[in-house]
Order: C-alpha cells, then structure tokens, then sequence
C-alpha cells in the first residue's frame, strides 16, 4: 500500500486539535474539519501557540514549527477533508451514534485505500467499522490529552483490521513522536478501563464525604506518586467524556463500572471541566457556557 501522506482530522476539539498539531509536527500535510467554524478557529490559535511554546522550550525548531504550521489545512465539511486523505482520524463526542455516521460518510467519500481512524476512548471499534465496506481498513487509534505532550498512542486492531493497517497505524503513530502499544480490541482499552475506575472510585468517596477534593487529589499524587489527582484529571479530560466511557463500560463489562451519582449530577449541571469553566474545581478564565 502506498505510505500516508495526508491526514484528515475529524472533528477539532481537545483532542482532534492536538492529533492535527502532532500530525503536521511529523510531516504529513493535515487537514482538520470541524462542525463548527469557531472549532477551527480556536485550533488554529491553539496550536500556533503551543507550537511557539515548543520553539521557547527548545523541544522544536522554529523552522519546524513554522513548517509544521504551513502544513495544516482547515476544512468546513468532512468531504472536503477527508476526499484526498490516505488516512483519516475521527475525534468527534464520545457517542456510538456519532462515530457510525462519520464513518458511513468517510466510507463513501474516501478511496478504498484510505484507512479509517478513530480515536475512541472506549467504543468497539469493531462495531464502528461494521458500517463500512472496508472493515479490514479500519482501526483505533488512542491518542492522550494533552496529544502534543503525551507520549503514548494505543493501537487497537479491531476484528476485522488487516496487518497492513496496523503496521501502517504503528509507524504513523512513530512519526507523530509516540511510544506505541498494540491492543486487542476490548472495552475501554487498557487506559481508559482503570483510569475510569480509579476516577469514579474518587467521585463515590467525594459523595460519601471521604475528603475535599483538593486531599483526594493530593493523596494520590504524594501518595501513589500519580502525576496529577484524580479530579485534576477528569477536569481536563471533560466529565461528560469521562461519563460516557463510564456508561459503555458498565454496559459492556458490568457492574463494578457503573458511573457515581456525582458525576452524573455534576454533567447534568453543566460542570463538564475546564473546557466549561468548572467541573469539581472552578476555572475563573474560561468563560462558563450556562
Ligand atoms: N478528552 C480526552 O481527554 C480524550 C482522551 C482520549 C480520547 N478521547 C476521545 O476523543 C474523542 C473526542 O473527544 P474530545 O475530548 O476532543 O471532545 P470535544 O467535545 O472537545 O470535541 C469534539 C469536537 O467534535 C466536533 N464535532 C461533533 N460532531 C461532529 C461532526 N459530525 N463532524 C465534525 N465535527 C464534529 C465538535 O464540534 C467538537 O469541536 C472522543 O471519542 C473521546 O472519547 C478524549
């Protein structure tokens, strides 16, 4: 099969943003779509700026920041993104509905070559690929939050996916800069599964009036040497993402998953993290959406 050399990045949130930065990073032309023009034009300025945060901490070249950023495209509908792409990355919501429409329009659109992405936390991507003609070509790819600094890229192999795919997956995940691991497709993958249980373990003691949130967070950091507290993490992973991965993983591997009554009040409530403006902690400089 010939060697990537576009990428298309559906959907430019968290983390489609941060796939495309490290897309272009590693010398594919990128192009990111998003729904939503004030999507894109937030990406753009994000990643202009964590790629000049780069260059001042010496992790990047100017010249490659610089070339890197003329690398990347921007796209208002997914057919104009993903027609000339060989391989495509989906990072829209954490919804099975969502994924199966993308991918039965990318089906369509793109050339039977080109291999379909997605950068699911938790979903069967053997299911997702079951809405297209080209199962063999489909895989998951799970980038982390911050993409641009997180070092790991879990690769599932779905069912159906064939060697070529994976190889092909690997060493685009290589070039973006990531250490790969290779997974067989179960629910939530091997991070997400005991992430999710360890965060809504700390939901179910914050309910119970075990500790603040500041001391559950300060235990597991000084205690059990985690780089950040359970609650810091949700809030920059999003509650509402978090919820749904709890939900597919209750559904799918029983009930030991089921989501704390906290975190579903706190998403009902609006309080989805950061990206809201709160989540368990406040954020005075996002502005709150409600
Ligand atoms: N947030 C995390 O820490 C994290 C980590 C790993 C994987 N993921 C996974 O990545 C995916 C995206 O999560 P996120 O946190 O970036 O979500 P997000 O809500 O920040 O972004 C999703 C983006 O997709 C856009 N969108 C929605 N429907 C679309 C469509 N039909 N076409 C194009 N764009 C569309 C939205 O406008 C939004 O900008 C999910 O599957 C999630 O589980 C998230």
């Amino acid at each position: 099969m010939p060697a990537v050399q576009t990428i298309a990045v559906i959907g430019a949130g968290i983390m489609g943003r941060g796939i495309a930065h490290a897309a272009a990073l590693g010398g594919y032309r990128t192009i990111l779509e998003d729904l939503l023009p004030n999507a894109l034009r937030k990406a753009e300025t994000e990643i202009r700026s964590n790629l000049d945060k780069a260059v001042e901490l010496k992790k990047v070249t100017a010249a490659d920041a610089d070339s890197a950023f003329k690398r990347l495209e921007f796209a208002g509908s997914v057919e104009e993104a993903a027609r000339q792409a060989d391989l495509v990355i989906e990072a829209v919501p954490e919804e099975m509905e969502s994924k199966i429409e993308i991918f039965t329009l990318l089906d369509k659109i793109c050339r039977p070559t080109t291999i379909l992405a997605s950068n699911t936390s938790s979903l069967s991507v053997t299911e997702i690929a079951s809405v297209t003609y080209r199962a063999k070509r489909c895989i998951g790819m799970h980038f982390f939050n911050p993409v641009h600094k997180m070092k790991l890229l879990e690769v599932v192999r779905a069912l159906e996916t064939d060697e070529d795919t994976l190889n092909t997956a690997v060493e685009v995940g290589r070039r973006m800069g990531k250490e790969v691991v290779v997974i067989k497709e179960s629910p939530g993958f091997i991070t997400s599964r005991i992430n999710a249980m360890i965060g809504n373990e700390a939901f179910y003691m914050l309910q119970e009036g075990i500790a603040s949130p500041a001391d559950i967070d300060k235990a597991l950091k000084l205690g059990l040497n985690h780089p950040m507290g359970p609650f810091e993490l949700v809030d920059l992973v999003g509650l509402d993402t978090r919820l749904n991965i709890l939900e597919y993983l209750h559904k799918s591997l029983g009930e030991k998953y089921r989501p704390a009554p906290l975190l579903v009040q706190y998403v009902k409530a609006g309080r989805l993290g950061r990206k809201s403006g709160r989540g368990v902690y406040e954020y005075p400089e996002t502005p709150t959406t409600r």
